[in-house]
Protein backbone atom coordinates (compact mmCIF):
# COMPACT_ATOMS: atom_id res chain seq x y z
CA UNK A 1 0.00 0.00 0.00
CA UNK A 2 0.99 3.49 -1.09
CA UNK A 3 3.37 5.27 1.46
CA UNK A 4 4.52 8.96 1.34
CA UNK A 5 6.67 11.18 3.65
CA UNK A 6 5.95 15.19 2.98
CA UNK A 7 8.29 18.17 4.27
CA UNK A 8 6.44 21.30 4.50
CA UNK A 9 7.65 24.68 5.28
CA UNK A 10 7.18 27.46 8.08
CA UNK A 11 5.53 30.32 6.89
CA UNK A 12 5.24 34.22 7.83
CA UNK A 13 1.79 35.99 6.61
CA UNK A 14 0.54 39.30 5.93
CA UNK A 15 4.49 40.67 6.27
CA UNK A 16 3.41 43.78 7.37
CA UNK A 17 0.38 45.65 5.35
CA UNK A 18 -0.65 42.78 3.12
CA UNK A 19 -3.03 41.36 5.35
CA UNK A 20 -4.23 38.24 4.26
CA UNK A 21 -2.63 38.33 0.83
CA UNK A 22 1.51 38.60 1.40
CA UNK A 23 3.20 35.25 2.95
CA UNK A 24 6.59 33.90 2.28
CA UNK A 25 7.98 29.97 2.95
CA UNK A 26 10.91 29.58 5.87
CA UNK A 27 13.23 27.31 6.20
CA UNK A 28 11.62 25.91 9.15
CA UNK A 29 10.36 22.69 8.81
CA UNK A 30 7.56 19.74 9.97
CA UNK A 31 7.48 16.61 8.33
CA UNK A 32 4.96 14.07 7.90
CA UNK A 33 4.62 9.93 7.03
CA UNK A 34 1.21 8.84 5.49
CA UNK A 35 0.40 5.14 4.94
CA UNK A 36 -2.53 3.62 3.90
CA UNK A 37 -3.36 1.01 6.25
CA UNK A 38 -6.31 -1.68 6.13
CA UNK A 39 -7.83 -0.77 9.80
CA UNK A 40 -8.85 1.88 11.33
CA UNK A 41 -6.96 5.23 11.34
CA UNK A 42 -3.86 5.92 14.05
CA UNK A 43 -2.44 9.06 14.50
CA UNK A 44 1.86 8.77 15.55
CA UNK A 45 3.88 11.27 16.86
CA UNK A 46 8.02 9.99 15.89
CA UNK A 47 6.57 6.53 15.72
CA UNK A 48 5.03 7.12 19.32
CA UNK A 49 0.84 5.93 18.90
CA UNK A 50 -1.20 8.53 20.21
CA UNK A 51 -4.85 8.04 21.59
CA UNK A 52 -6.43 11.04 20.81
CA UNK A 53 -9.32 10.83 18.78
CA UNK A 54 -7.70 10.99 15.09
CA UNK A 55 -11.31 13.01 14.09
CA UNK A 56 -9.97 16.25 15.02
CA UNK A 57 -6.05 16.08 13.91
CA UNK A 58 -5.96 18.53 11.43
CA UNK A 59 -3.55 16.35 9.12
CA UNK A 60 -6.28 14.12 9.01
CA UNK A 61 -9.26 15.80 8.12
CA UNK A 62 -6.96 17.53 5.23
CA UNK A 63 -6.76 13.94 4.27
CA UNK A 64 -9.68 12.72 4.56
CA UNK A 65 -11.48 16.45 2.58
CA UNK A 66 -9.03 15.16 -0.13
CA UNK A 67 -9.45 11.90 -0.07
CA UNK A 68 -13.38 12.27 0.13
CA UNK A 69 -13.59 14.94 -2.71
CA UNK A 70 -11.52 13.15 -5.57
CA UNK A 71 -14.05 9.96 -4.40
CA UNK A 72 -10.54 8.06 -3.29
CA UNK A 73 -11.40 4.91 -1.46
CA UNK A 74 -9.71 3.70 1.50
CA UNK A 75 -9.71 1.70 4.57
CA UNK A 76 -7.53 3.92 7.08
CA UNK A 77 -4.13 5.62 7.46
CA UNK A 78 -1.52 5.38 9.30
CA UNK A 79 -0.05 9.06 10.16
CA UNK A 80 3.61 9.56 11.40
CA UNK A 81 4.56 13.09 12.19
CA UNK A 82 8.36 12.56 11.81
CA UNK A 83 9.35 16.16 12.39
CA UNK A 84 7.40 19.18 14.10
CA UNK A 85 10.00 22.08 14.04
CA UNK A 86 7.71 24.72 13.50
CA UNK A 87 6.27 25.72 16.58
CA UNK A 88 2.29 25.75 17.40
CA UNK A 89 -0.14 29.10 17.22
CA UNK A 90 3.15 30.74 17.30
CA UNK A 91 2.35 33.17 13.68
CA UNK A 92 4.60 30.90 11.57
CA UNK A 93 2.25 28.68 9.50
CA UNK A 94 1.62 25.34 11.83
CA UNK A 95 -1.85 25.40 10.75
CA UNK A 96 -1.17 25.77 6.98
CA UNK A 97 1.74 23.12 7.33
CA UNK A 98 -0.57 20.53 8.61
CA UNK A 99 -3.13 21.16 6.04
CA UNK A 100 -0.49 21.14 3.20
CA UNK A 101 1.35 18.27 4.50
CA UNK A 102 -2.05 16.71 4.30
CA UNK A 103 -3.41 17.26 1.22
CA UNK A 104 0.13 17.18 -0.61
CA UNK A 105 0.83 13.40 1.07
CA UNK A 106 -3.21 12.59 0.17
CA UNK A 107 -2.68 13.64 -3.61
CA UNK A 108 0.92 11.68 -4.07
CA UNK A 109 -0.79 8.29 -2.50
CA UNK A 110 -3.95 9.16 -5.03
CA UNK A 111 -1.10 9.14 -7.87
CA UNK A 112 -1.09 13.03 -8.20
CA UNK A 113 -4.52 13.45 -9.33
CA UNK A 114 -4.58 17.29 -8.40
CA UNK A 115 -2.81 20.43 -9.92
CA UNK A 116 -1.50 22.42 -8.41
CA UNK A 117 -3.94 24.94 -8.32
CA UNK A 118 -6.36 22.32 -7.35
CA UNK A 119 -4.12 21.93 -3.80
CA UNK A 120 -3.99 25.84 -3.41
CA UNK A 121 -7.91 26.21 -3.31
CA UNK A 122 -8.55 22.90 -0.71
CA UNK A 123 -6.12 24.43 1.71
CA UNK A 124 -7.21 27.97 1.19
CA UNK A 125 -10.94 26.91 1.84
CA UNK A 126 -9.52 24.60 4.77
CA UNK A 127 -7.69 27.62 6.32
CA UNK A 128 -9.90 30.34 5.42
CA UNK A 129 -7.41 32.60 3.99
CA UNK A 130 -4.91 32.16 1.65
CA UNK A 131 -1.78 33.70 2.45
CA UNK A 132 0.24 30.97 4.57
CA UNK A 133 -1.33 27.92 2.64
CA UNK A 134 -0.12 29.57 -1.06
CA UNK A 135 4.18 29.69 0.42
CA UNK A 136 3.79 26.81 1.93
CA UNK A 137 2.80 24.82 -1.17
CA UNK A 138 5.26 27.00 -3.55
CA UNK A 139 7.67 28.07 -1.44
CA UNK A 140 8.95 31.96 -1.65
CA UNK A 141 7.42 35.36 -1.18
CA UNK A 142 3.62 34.96 -2.76
CA UNK A 143 0.96 37.14 -3.39
CA UNK A 144 -2.44 35.51 -3.23
CA UNK A 145 -5.50 37.00 -3.98
CA UNK A 146 -9.21 35.11 -4.22
CA UNK A 147 -11.74 35.24 -6.99
CA UNK A 148 -14.81 33.76 -6.03
CA UNK A 149 -13.83 30.16 -5.27
CA UNK A 150 -10.17 30.09 -6.60
CA UNK A 151 -6.94 31.42 -5.82
CA UNK A 152 -4.97 33.72 -8.06
CA UNK A 153 -0.90 33.97 -7.00
CA UNK A 154 2.17 35.71 -7.93
CA UNK A 155 5.71 35.24 -6.89
CA UNK A 156 7.96 38.00 -5.63
CA UNK A 157 11.83 38.38 -5.83
CA UNK A 158 13.13 38.18 -2.59
CA UNK A 159 16.72 40.09 -2.48
CA UNK A 160 19.13 37.74 -0.80
CA UNK A 161 20.56 40.48 1.31
CA UNK A 162 17.54 40.53 3.22
CA UNK A 163 18.12 38.36 6.62
CA UNK A 164 14.51 37.51 8.65
CA UNK A 165 15.03 37.05 12.30
CA UNK A 166 12.08 35.84 14.05
CA UNK A 167 11.44 36.07 17.89
CA UNK A 168 9.17 33.52 19.64
CA UNK A 169 7.44 33.75 22.79
CA UNK A 170 6.91 31.19 25.06
CA UNK A 171 3.14 32.24 24.96
CA UNK A 172 0.63 31.23 22.00
CA UNK A 173 -1.68 33.74 20.92
CA UNK A 174 -4.61 32.26 18.73
CA UNK A 175 -5.79 32.89 14.85
CA UNK A 176 -9.40 33.12 15.83
CA UNK A 177 -8.60 35.64 18.97
CA UNK A 178 -6.44 37.97 17.01
CA UNK A 179 -9.27 38.11 14.17
CA UNK A 180 -11.65 39.05 16.68
CA UNK A 181 -9.99 42.02 17.84
CA UNK A 182 -10.00 43.70 14.38
CA UNK A 183 -12.43 46.54 13.98
CA UNK A 184 -15.63 45.38 10.94
CA UNK A 185 -14.69 48.28 8.61
CA UNK A 186 -11.68 51.19 8.27
CA UNK A 187 -11.49 54.41 7.58
CA UNK A 188 -10.60 55.31 3.97
CA UNK A 189 -7.53 56.93 4.87
CA UNK A 190 -6.52 53.82 6.66
CA UNK A 191 -7.17 51.57 3.53
CA UNK A 192 -5.16 53.88 1.12
CA UNK A 193 -2.24 53.58 3.69
CA UNK A 194 -2.43 50.10 3.45
CA UNK A 195 -2.82 49.75 -0.33
CA UNK A 196 -0.01 52.24 -0.55
CA UNK A 197 2.51 50.30 1.85
CA UNK A 198 1.70 46.83 -0.14
CA UNK A 199 2.15 48.12 -3.72
CA UNK A 200 5.44 49.90 -2.97
CA UNK A 201 7.07 47.07 -0.66
CA UNK A 202 6.50 44.75 -3.43
CA UNK A 203 8.42 47.08 -6.31
CA UNK A 204 10.96 47.91 -3.28
CA UNK A 205 11.75 44.18 -2.67
CA UNK A 206 11.93 43.86 -6.42
CA UNK A 207 14.48 47.03 -7.14
CA UNK A 208 15.92 46.52 -3.54
CA UNK A 209 15.28 49.61 -2.51
CA UNK A 210 15.94 49.05 0.95
CA UNK A 211 15.56 52.49 2.54
CA UNK A 212 11.85 52.23 1.64
CA UNK A 213 10.97 49.11 3.78
CA UNK A 214 10.64 50.89 7.41
CA UNK A 215 7.29 52.43 5.45
CA UNK A 216 6.70 50.13 3.71
CA UNK A 217 6.29 47.82 6.35
CA UNK A 218 3.63 49.95 7.74
CA UNK A 219 0.29 48.58 8.68
CA UNK A 220 -3.06 50.27 10.01
CA UNK A 221 -5.13 46.92 9.21
CA UNK A 222 -4.16 44.79 11.61
CA UNK A 223 -1.02 45.16 13.56
CA UNK A 224 -2.39 48.43 15.80
CA UNK A 225 -5.18 46.18 17.24
CA UNK A 226 -2.73 43.07 17.95
CA UNK A 227 -0.07 44.31 19.20
CA UNK A 228 -1.60 44.65 22.62
CA UNK A 229 -2.30 40.58 22.39
CA UNK A 230 1.66 40.31 22.30
CA UNK A 231 3.24 41.31 25.63
CA UNK A 232 6.29 43.77 24.67
CA UNK A 233 6.02 43.64 21.41
CA UNK A 234 6.28 47.83 21.11
CA UNK A 235 9.51 47.33 23.31
CA UNK A 236 10.79 44.51 20.74
CA UNK A 237 10.31 46.44 17.85
CA UNK A 238 11.76 49.61 19.36
CA UNK A 239 14.72 47.69 20.44
CA UNK A 240 15.12 46.14 16.94
CA UNK A 241 15.09 49.27 15.36
CA UNK A 242 17.98 50.21 17.75
CA UNK A 243 19.78 47.26 17.07
CA UNK A 244 19.68 48.32 12.92
CA UNK A 245 16.51 46.20 11.88
CA UNK A 246 15.16 47.75 8.55
CA UNK A 247 11.49 47.27 8.89
CA UNK A 248 9.36 44.61 11.80
CA UNK A 249 5.83 43.09 11.61
CA UNK A 250 3.72 40.68 13.47
CA UNK A 251 4.36 37.44 11.71
CA UNK A 252 0.75 36.15 10.52
CA UNK A 253 -1.08 36.86 13.46
CA UNK A 254 1.38 36.31 16.26
CA UNK A 255 2.93 35.86 18.44
CA UNK A 256 5.99 35.62 16.57
CA UNK A 257 7.84 38.95 15.88
CA UNK A 258 9.61 39.44 12.53
CA UNK A 259 12.58 41.35 12.08
CA UNK A 260 14.21 42.11 8.56
CA UNK A 261 18.04 43.10 8.24
CA UNK A 262 20.15 44.05 5.51
CA UNK A 263 23.21 43.64 7.43
CA UNK A 264 25.03 43.20 11.31
CA UNK A 265 22.94 40.45 11.57
CA UNK A 266 25.10 38.17 14.51
CA UNK A 267 25.56 41.59 16.21
CA UNK A 268 21.66 41.76 16.31
CA UNK A 269 21.45 38.22 17.23
CA UNK A 270 23.73 38.46 20.08
CA UNK A 271 22.42 42.12 21.52
CA UNK A 272 18.67 40.96 20.99
CA UNK A 273 19.03 37.84 22.89
CA UNK A 274 20.09 39.81 25.83
CA UNK A 275 17.20 42.11 25.61
CA UNK A 276 15.02 39.31 25.07
CA UNK A 277 16.35 37.16 28.13
CA UNK A 278 15.14 39.87 30.43
CA UNK A 279 11.53 39.89 29.80
CA UNK A 280 9.23 38.13 32.22
CA UNK A 281 8.58 34.86 29.26
CA UNK A 282 10.86 33.11 27.85
CA UNK A 283 11.54 34.19 23.87
CA UNK A 284 13.66 32.50 21.46
CA UNK A 285 15.37 34.00 18.36
CA UNK A 286 16.34 32.20 14.98
CA UNK A 287 17.51 33.56 12.23
CA UNK A 288 14.84 32.07 9.21
CA UNK A 289 16.23 32.13 5.62
CA UNK A 290 13.32 32.38 2.96
CA UNK A 291 11.96 28.61 1.76
CA UNK A 292 12.17 28.57 -2.54
CA UNK A 293 11.05 24.55 -2.75
CA UNK A 294 7.28 24.79 -0.63
CA UNK A 295 6.17 21.39 0.30
CA UNK A 296 8.17 18.89 -1.00
CA UNK A 297 7.45 14.90 -1.47
CA UNK A 298 9.96 12.43 -0.21
CA UNK A 299 8.71 9.19 -0.86
N1 LIG B 1 -3.60 36.55 7.56
C1 LIG B 1 -3.87 35.77 8.70
C2 LIG B 1 -4.18 36.68 9.87
C3 LIG B 1 -2.68 34.91 9.02
O1 LIG B 1 -3.43 37.63 10.05
O2 LIG B 1 -5.15 36.46 10.58
C4 LIG B 1 -2.91 33.98 10.18
O3 LIG B 1 -1.75 33.21 10.37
Amino acid sequence: MAKVRVRIPATTANMGPGFDTLGMALKLYNEIEVEEIDRPTEIYNNDLKLEKDFKDNLIYKSIAETMNRQKYPYEGLKINVIKCDIPICRGLGSSSACIVGGISAANAIMGNKMSLENIIDLATEIEGHPDNVVPATLGGMVISLRVGEKIKYSKVTIPSKLKFVAMIPSFQVSTALSREVLPATYLKEDCIFNISRSAMLISALYNSEFDKLRICFGDRVHQPYRKNLIKHSEAIFKRSKELGSIGEFISGSGSTLMAVLDENVDEFMKSMKNFLDKLEDNWNIMLLEPDLEGAKIAS
